[in-house]
């Protein structure tokens, strides 16, 4: 059984001076390789990827070839990546799609609901009309899996089944450019009918990477990813519509980004420029904190010049209005982990320190600080060097760990046999990495000093990938050397 998903970033709704609500973030930033380059939250986790999957579905799509054989263009096939808004210019390209697939709209079968946009929903309802399948937002990729199932001759009737010959293809090509086993899929059904599947946010986040760069792709798989990459960029209005974040990031990112939100709080990028992928998901699936979480994590992660992103702040920071139209708060991503108080964990080290000798002592408490103040770790201890240089375990906080390290054995042996501080982003390609505790996912390890010797180090572990930055490195350094001078002078 998998475990829960859970991330540390948070995007805060406040009200007046005060913080309402809080929704969580997981994310990971990858490159075309699945290499994670950063990260936070439980990576490990399959997430279902719901409409952010639709730029693979689409390249299925164009893969097989039927996009050319019925003749879709750049508009149609931008519309088959889209949650649309449902204005006019959408639902003539469906209906262009379906009539030169040769179906009528009945064929569909995803169900109606009105148009997101608010000006076409209210044109609608006056004129007495009311919605259908081909204004669900997913109609033009319902459109491009049937002309996928025509092109096949595959029952036209049963294409929303996991085990219609297109929706096989599509899922063989989703996992294959996700870089994962299409038996490692977790397997759904989409509010629109069609088949979905969840894989971790690295693995989604590689798809995206692939689609920014069109690298670790099979040739016929990257000229798909090229023909909908290139046409989401010269159509992002096909891709959301009017208002809608995705298709203002595209167009303010100038080429440089291709952006797909997927419903329950899902949303994707591919950086171009940056040659890398993101995937994020809202832990409590809430779509609000998908922009400004989106955002925060574009400029954080460089995904697109910052400046690009200067008009856009009606999506990095929402306002919440009340019913009379006032605004009487924002949604806003808080500064992810860099709040740890540093400076005042050092004083408060120092105090405790004070007076002691006792090196068991001190290490305890040390460690019991590092381990309750230090937000997003698991495990934060000492070794201390043995006399053959084996490192053995002493005070710490957190699950039990491997008593004895063995000579420049691990993260921990390396730091203390270089006699500098290591940061290991993602401890899975840290080759000697030493597992005492399966959720850790990165990891700090500083030398102690005395005398000029190493006499032991300070460990401290993450569940998040890429916890540690250069503010928690000079952090917790300050910490080893408050603890090292009070034991070793
Ligand atoms: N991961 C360490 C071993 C110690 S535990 O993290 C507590 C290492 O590779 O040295």
């Amino acid at each position: 059984m998998n475990g829960i998903l859970d991330g540390p970033q948070t995007v805060a709704v406040t009200r007046g001076d005060g913080i309402e609500s809080v929704h969580r973030v997981a994310w990971c930033v990858v490159d075309d390789s699945g290499r994670v380059i950063e990260g936070a939250g439980t990576l490990d986790v399959p997430v279902f990827l719901r409409s952010a999957a639709k730029p693979f579905i689409a390249a299925a799509i164009v893969a097989s070839g039927a996009a050319r054989r019925f003749g879709f263009d750049g508009r149609e096939i931008a519309v088959m990546t889209g949650s649309h808004n449902g204005e006019s210019f959408h639902i003539a390209a469906v209906q262009s799609m379906l009539d030169k697939i040769g179906l009528s709209e009945d064929a569909l079968r995803c169900g109606p609901h009105l148009p997101y946009d608010d000006a076409s929903a209210q044109s609608m309802l006056q004129a007495g009309q009311r919605p259908r399948a081909i204004h669900n937002n997913c109609s033009g990729k319902h459109a491009g899996i049937l002309a996928f199932a025509a092109m096949l001759g595959a029952p036209i009737e049963s294409y929303l089944d996991r085990n219609n010959p297109a929706q096989e293809e599509i899922l063989s090509f989703c996992a294959r450019v996700c870089g994962v086993d299409r038996s490692r899929l977790t397997l759904g059904v989409d509010g629109c009918g069609i088949p979905v599947f969840a894989v971790p946010l690295p693995a989604g986040a590689t798809a995206f990477a692939r689609l920014a760069t069109l690298n670790n792709l099979n040739d016929a798989d990257a000229q798909a990813m090229r023909i909908v990459r290139d046409a989401m960029i010269a159509y992002p209005e096909y891709v959301g519509g009017t208002g809608e974040f995705d298709t203002a990031l595209m167009r303010a990112a100038g080429g440089t980004v291709v952006a797909k939100s997927g419903a329950e709080g899902v949303h994707g990028m591919a950086a171009i420029a940056r040659g890398a992928g993101a995937l994020l998901k809202t832990i409590d699936g809430n779509g609000r904190a998908v922009p400004p979480a989106a955002m925060d994590l574009a400029r954080r992660a460089k995904l697109v010049y910052s400046a690009s992103l200067d008009n856009l702040d009606a999506f990095a920071k929402p306002q919440v209005r009340n019913r009379g139209g006032r605004v009487v708060g924002r949604i806003e991503s808080l500064p992810a982990t860099d709040a740890t108080p540093y400076d005042l964990l050092e004083s408060q080290a120092r105090a405790l320190l004070d007076g002691e000798s006792d090196l068991i002592a001190n290490a305890a408490n040390i460690a019991a600080l590092a381990y309750d103040e230090i937000p997003d770790i698991n495990w934060a201890g000492f070794y201390f060097m043995g006399e053959d240089g084996t490192l053995v375990l002493g005070p710490f906080g957190g699950k039990p760990a491997c008593t004895r390290l063995a000579p420049g054995r691990g993260v921990c042996g390396a730091a203390a046999a270089r006699g500098e501080t290591l940061v290991v982003d993602d401890v899975r390609a840290f080759a000697d990495h030493i597992a005492c505790d399966s959720a850790s996912r990165s990891e700090i390890v500083v030398p102690l000093f005395g005398d000029g010797h190493v006499r032991g180090v300070l460990d401290i572990d993450s569940p998040s990938v890429g916890r540690f930055n250069e503010t928690d490195r000079r952090g917790i350094e300050a910490l080893a050397r408050a603890f090292s001078e009070a034991a070793y002078g």
